[in-house]
């Protein structure tokens, strides 16, 4: 089944269907999802989702736009949340530097010091990186991310750096964007990317595929960009669905489930 690697079904805009539409997620062909926290407020949010629904996993940190609210509160908040059965991944943390043109030093050591935590809780990580590619892959370098883990999520840069991402034994996170007629690079990152290093994801309530661009994203939509990976590498849908399954798998459940 399909493994969803990143929503955010917290968000205020599934306050009127939350429950409706994650009841009807498995006969949908969407096994499980991680749903990632963002803000503040997504941290509780979260981990009531997890505890609500079988299916729903949690990841647990601070967006890089959100790091003013960081302190050590914050942090002690996140370990212990990571700590929790369904924790899998510390995320989504980062650099964001496409609205916040001053906080960059801030940005960077509150990504390196929840790497950190990551590491010492002995989880993934689930990157965000916004027009910030260097510097996200310099402090990644500093602080050995190799050694932690994860997944570049909504992977937004050219084949370069998803060379880079590959060869520190990172995944990359794949969503909405590939359908898009102008996403050009991003198609070329596809096609160069062993399968065996793509998530599915989506992003909702954010970036939906194509034909529903412009509208709330959800997990139902997930088939539209399986199918847009399946044509680009030129391989079975099911392929797809079943290899980026198995990669969810390793990097946050562990193979012995
Ligand atoms: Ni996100």
């Amino acid at each position: 089944m399909i493994f969803e690697t990143h929503a955010h079904y917290d968000d205020e805009a599934f306050e009127s269907d939350r429950e409706t539409l994650l009841k009807s997620i498995k006969e949908n062909g969407v096994g499980r999802i991680i749903n990632v926290c963002a803000s503040l407020e997504s941290l509780e949010k979260t981990k009531k989702l997890m505890e609500s629904f079988p299916f729903i996993y949690g990841a647990f940190g601070l967006h890089p736009d959100e790091t003013g609210d960081l302190d050590e509160d914050v942090m002690n908040r996140i370990r212990l949340l990571c700590r929790e059965e369904k924790a899998v991944a510390v995320g989504e943390i980062g650099l964001d530097y496409y609205w916040d043109k001053e906080q960059h030093k801030r940005q960077i050591y509150w990504f390196e010091r929840q790497m950190e935590l990551a590491r010492e809780e002995k989880l993934p990580i689930i990157v965000h990186s916004r027009d910030a590619a260097a510097d996200t892959l310099d402090t990644m370098k500093r602080v050995h991310a190799e050694e932690i883990g994860g997944v570049c999520h909504c992977f937004s840069y050219p084949k370069e750096i998803a060379r880079e991402y590959i060869n520190m034994g990172f995944y990359l996170g794949i969503g909405g964007v590939v359908t898009f007629n102008n996403a050009k690079k991003l198609k070329e990152v596809v096609a160069y990317a062993p399968l065996d290093r793509i998530l599915l994801e989506t992003d909702s309530p954010y970036l939906s595929p194509v034909p529903y661009r412009g509208k709330r994203n959800s997990s139902l939509n997930l088939p539209y960009i399986a199918q847009m990976i399946s044509e680009i590498k030129e391989i079975d849908y099911e392929e797809v669905i079943a290899v980026t399954e198995k990669n969810a798998e390793k990097l946050f459940i562990g193979e012995n489930l």
